[in-house]
């Protein structure tokens, strides 16, 4: 089964009035996400579905229905509201991807807080700068990432709470933290559900920019208009389906339509709670019989990376519709899916500021190999001129994405950033901070971003975050990082240092200043790649420029570093 219709059909008669009624809403209701992925789908007598089957990385398999999904939920939110967290306080999930992290999300929606997910490889410097942006006052995490958080307690008076769920009493627990298993607590049937609306807060992502900290976009409960629709007609779930969304839910793709989007349609969903290795990932769809797929580029070549052969050894034949998000992805990446599977990946393009799919490949719709689609039904997006913001026109024109505001998942704002939140707007355009020109068929074909943040493998990582980081290495005097491509990660991180007086670059101190930054930051965050230099290029004014270290490496004209100046 599928949910195909016509592109075209579906963009005339779209209304979003019709996706509220589809849910059963209207305006002015209550409408809480965590009760809409649980309850009410048992309500629609779907209670013994299976809601999530989760493999753990030691093989490691446990099965819950909608119903049991629906009281280890309500059992956080009361854990939750025991501990005398109130409505709208930030509370942090600091997981890897145990069934604790998605249970914990509805569960936070619940009882009324915003979830804060934070991707567990974080390094103590990456979790500190986002716990005190949010001004958390609780933690939900694990043993193993529990030590990070005990380093950085006491620079966050507000945390009052660290929540551990996999504590098994062998080690006393220090000041602040308490030990909650949602398996053996006592079940909590009903819990009255926190009666949010459209506008309560819900979700609060960070992201980051090419300066400053991260910042965290803020969503509302009402998102789930968009993500439920476009999980249903643009990954064309259907009742029948299992499907696998690869996305880690500290990322928007991991909660939109790793979370949001597939319960709230009652999808039956699996999760593998373990890294990348092409033979396990396709025993996984082997194993669990899975219909349709959300992945994204760099997955996708690292899977081609392990040839044909390898695919053929599994049964795949369960595999009806597959999707991809983050990156570019690439003709070669769409062909190949297409001679292997016997099925396209259908490219989507959106971020964590519009919280669901803008731009995608719809069902049904002849796919442009490297083409990123057209226009979700519903959104209006356009590519408008760099300095004036009016629509380009011409086809095949190079300008900025924009769309029209309005749909239900877009953003209200960046936590505590109203300023800059404001700045993404434009002549009435949301303006994504990406390049693109669309074709004479309305085609939408990604160019690059428009600032310097790096995409690795689909994760953002903010330049100025590594750079200040990399500031406290003892043998850094100034440094600048740029995203050097990558044949699988499409950019990777490159660090250009100028050391300290007395220090000598050498490959030992390359690793030492490596390792640094992985453990502060992230594995993703550390350079793979470091480029000593007497001293950096500069402007008159004494900024680095970035762009000129950026064009180097990938091979660009430099041209006029006069103009260079003017853009940095
Ligand atoms: C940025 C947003 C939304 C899911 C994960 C990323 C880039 C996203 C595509 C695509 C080319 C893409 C853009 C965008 N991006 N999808 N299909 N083709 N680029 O969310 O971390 O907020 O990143 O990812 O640069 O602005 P995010």
């Amino acid at each position: 089964m599928s949910n195909i219709g016509s592109y075209e059909e579906k963009v005339k008669n779209f209304k979003w009035d019709d996706c509220e009624a589809e849910l059963g809403y209207k305006k002015g209701d209550i409408i809480n996400i965590g009760e809409y992925c649980t309850d009410r789908i048992c309500r629609m007598g779907k209670g013994e579905k299976p809601a999530l089957f989760w493999q753990g990385y030691t093989g490691e398999i446990k099965k819950y229905t909608f119903n049991r999904m629906r009281v280890l939920t309500n059992t956080i939110a009361r854990y939750l509201k025991d501990l005398g967290i109130k409505e709208g306080e930030r509370v942090c999930l600091f997981l890897d991807k145990v069934p604790e992290l998605y249970f914990g999300f509805l569960g936070i929606l619940k009882m009324g807080a915003i979830a804060q997910p934070l991707f567990s490889a974080f390094g103590g410097e990456s979790l500190f700068t986002r716990l005190e942006d949010a001004e958390a006052t609780a933690i939900i995490t694990q043993k193993k990432h529990v030590g990070k958080v005990r380093k950085i307690l006491n620079d966050l008076p507000r945390l009052k709470h660290v929540i551990i769920v996999d504590d098994d009493g062998s080690k006393p627990l220090r000041q602040r933290e308490t030990a909650f298993s949602m398996e053996t607590a006592a079940s909590v049937e009903d819990f009255e559900i926190f009666p949010s609306t459209a506008e309560t807060p819900s979700v609060l992502h960070y992201t980051s920019g090419t300066t400053g900290k991260p910042k965290g976009a803020q969503h509302v409960h009402y998102s789930l208009i968009s993500q439920y629709i476009t999980a249903k007609y643009v990954l064309d779930l259907t009742d029948e389906d299992i499907y696998w969304c690869t996305a880690d839910p500290g990322w928007v793709t991991g909660t939109s339509y790793g979370i949001i989007g597939p319960w709230s349609n009652g999808i039956t969903q699996c999760v593998l709670d373990s890294g990348f290795r092409a033979d396990t990932w396709y025993q996984f769809i082997e194993d669990h019989k899975i219909t349709t797929w959300y992945s994204a580029p760099t997955a996708i070549r690292s899977l081609m990376r392990e040839g044909k052969e390898l695919v053929q050894q599994y049964d795949l034949s369960s595999l009806r519709h597959m999707c991809s998000v983050g990156e570019p992805l690439n003709a070669e990446a769409v062909i190949w899916s297409g001679e292997t599977f016997g099925l396209s990946f259908h490219d989507t393009f959106w971020q964590t500021e519009t919280g669901s799919i803008m731009i995608c490949n719809y069902p049904g719709m002849k796919i442009k190999p490297g083409s990123m689609g057209k226009p979700f039904p519903g959104i209006t997006a356009d590519v408008v001129d760099m300095k004036t913001y009016e629509p380009v026109k011409k086809s095949g024109t190079v300008g900025l994405i924009a769309i029209i505001p309005g749909w239900p998942s877009m953003f209200r704002s960046y936590w505590k950033n109203e300023e800059v939140y404001r700045s993404k707007f434009r002549n009435g355009w949301y303006i994504c901070g990406d390049r693109a020109s669309i074709d004479e068929d309305g085609y939408f074909w990604f160019v690059g971003r428009d600032d310097d943040v790096i995409n690795t493998g689909g994760h953002l990582v903010g330049p100025f975050e590594i750079e200040s980081a990399l500031l406290e290495h003892e043998a850094v005097a100034e440094s600048a990082c740029v995203g050097k491509p990558d044949p699988v990660n499409m950019e990777v991180v490159k660090a250009f240092i100028a050391l300290k007086p007395g220090y000598k670059g050498s490959d030992e101190l390359e690793l030492k200043i490596m390792n640094f930054i992985r453990k502060k930051l992230s594995p993703l965050a550390m350079p793979q790649e470091i480029e000593f230099m007497d001293s950096l290029p500069k402007t008159r004014s004494g900024k680095i420029m970035r762009r000129l270290l950026r064009a180097k490496e990938w091979g660009e004209e430099i041209g006029d570093t006069s103009t260079l100046e003017d853009n940095e």
